[in-house]
């Protein structure tokens, strides 16, 4: 059972604000926010050099703790500094020839999807849609049908950015595995809600960010990579952390997921994502899942009776992440009034899910994420504000 006080005042921004865009930024706990200023200073005093060799053990932890959270080596970890580009770094080093096929969803993440095209067209590949079935979910049974001998990629996004559904990522890897697929899974929106298993996943690549629900500083984020494959896979660039120069002909890369890293990083960061990710676990992710599906649940029943306001999530398996539409009021304004009025939630517009909402005709919808420190009350708070559009 969590102490949702304690959580709460540990975190003072919690009490100032209503912040309902924990999958935009989430508030990271003031222990986190501390050991990230402490990091600068000590930088400030000592030298970055010097402060990042003082906190060896700290910058270190960031490896262990993502190994504890994803449940791998600590070895199968790089350090980058977002999800899109260890996403990118992930993708581009996978051995691919024209002619091969990568399968994706209509939910993944629009910066992924550009990446798609864009690696589609550089190598001469095909890109194929699988389908979503009606609750907008992977067809598992389609998938299977579609997986022919030029197949090598699987991508799929764990939780999408722009809709609250859960995929069912580990019977997708399941698929993957089976078919000798490569499998990318894009967990930004669900590291830090729930637990991740990569084991039983069975992704051969996870990326996710440290400023969403894992609580963590901006400007940071993580890789796993499988180390069974990690000798088949070749980064697109090169650095002195990457690899070790051997000759004047040659170099050798690491032979962990750090080959994958650059020297110079956001040290203070990692010292932060580290704690967060220390604390997501000592808080436990069954805990916070529980808590953060019965606040959703509350959102959802207040937000039944609303006259105009439609929630898109249309799966059972749901997430923190709740969006709505509201006929009264577009997406942009409404998100303006709620944060005049202390509430912060966000709008995923269709042009950045363009095979997802643009479809449903909508232009945008508002993006209501919550995260386990946030309460009924707030909701309550929420739901008056939403219902003054309707009355004006
Ligand atoms: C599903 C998903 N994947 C990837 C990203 C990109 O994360 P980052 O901004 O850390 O690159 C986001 C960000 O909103 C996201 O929602």
């Amino acid at each position: 059972m969590l102490d949702i006080d304690l959580v709460r005042q540990q975190c003072a921004a919690c009490n100032k604000l209503i912040h309902f865009n924990n999958a935009g930024a989430a508030l990271s706990p003031d222990s986190v926010t501390e050991a990230v200023i402490h990091h600068i200073r000590l930088e400030q005093e000592l030298g970055g050099y010097e402060a990042a060799g003082l906190a060896e053990s700290r910058v270190n932890n960031f490896y262990q703790a993502m190994a504890r959270l994803l449940h791998c080596q600590s070895d199968e970890v790089a350090y980058v500094e977002n999800a899109t580009r260890a996403w990118d770094l992930a993708l581009s080093s996978i051995p691919l020839t024209a002619g091969d096929e990568i399968i994706t969803f209509g939910s993944e993440y629009a910066s992924n999807y550009m990446g798609l095209l864009h690696l589609a067209k550089q190598k001469q590949l095909q890109l194929t849609l699988a389908p979503l079935n009606e609750e907008g979910l992977a067809d598992l049974e389609q998938l299977e049908k579609m997986i022919n001998k030029r197949s090598r990629v699987l991508a799929l996004t764990h939780i999408a950015s722009q809709r609250g559904d859960i995929q069912p990522a580990a019977e997708v890897g399941e698929i993957a595995r089976k078919h000798g697929l490569y499998y990318l899974l894009d967990a930004c929106q669900s590291a830090g809600q729930m637990e991740l298993d990569v084991g039983q996943l069975q992704c051969d690549f996870l990326c996710g960010t440290g400023r969403k629900f894992l609580r963590g500083p901006r400007g940071t984020g993580f890789l796993y990579v499988n180390a069974d494959k990690l000798n088949e896979l070749e980064p697109v660039f090169v650095d002195l952390e990457a690899a070790q120069w051997l000759s004047t002909e040659s170099f050798a890369w690491r032979d962990d997921a750090r080959r994958f890293e650059n020297f110079e990083r956001f040290v203070a960061g990692m010292i932060g994502l580290g704690l967060a990710t220390d604390i997501a676990i000592s808080t436990g992710l069954d805990a916070i899942a529980t808590r953060i599906a019965q606040l959703r649940q509350y959102l959802e029943q207040a937000l039944q009776g609303l006259e105009g306001i439609r929630v898109l999530e249309r799966s059972s398996n749901r997430s923190g992440i709740v969006s709505l539409s509201n006929e009264h009021e577009t997406a942009p304004a409404l998100k303006q009034r709620l944060q005049k009025a202390g509430i912060n939630t966000s709008v995923a517009s269709a042009i950045n899910a363009r095979l997802d909402l643009e479809p449903e005709a909508h232009q945008a919808v508002l993006r209501a994420s919550l995260h386990y420190y946030n309460t009924e009350a707030e909701i309550d708070r929420f739901v008056e504000e939403l219902q003054r559009s309707e009355t004006g």
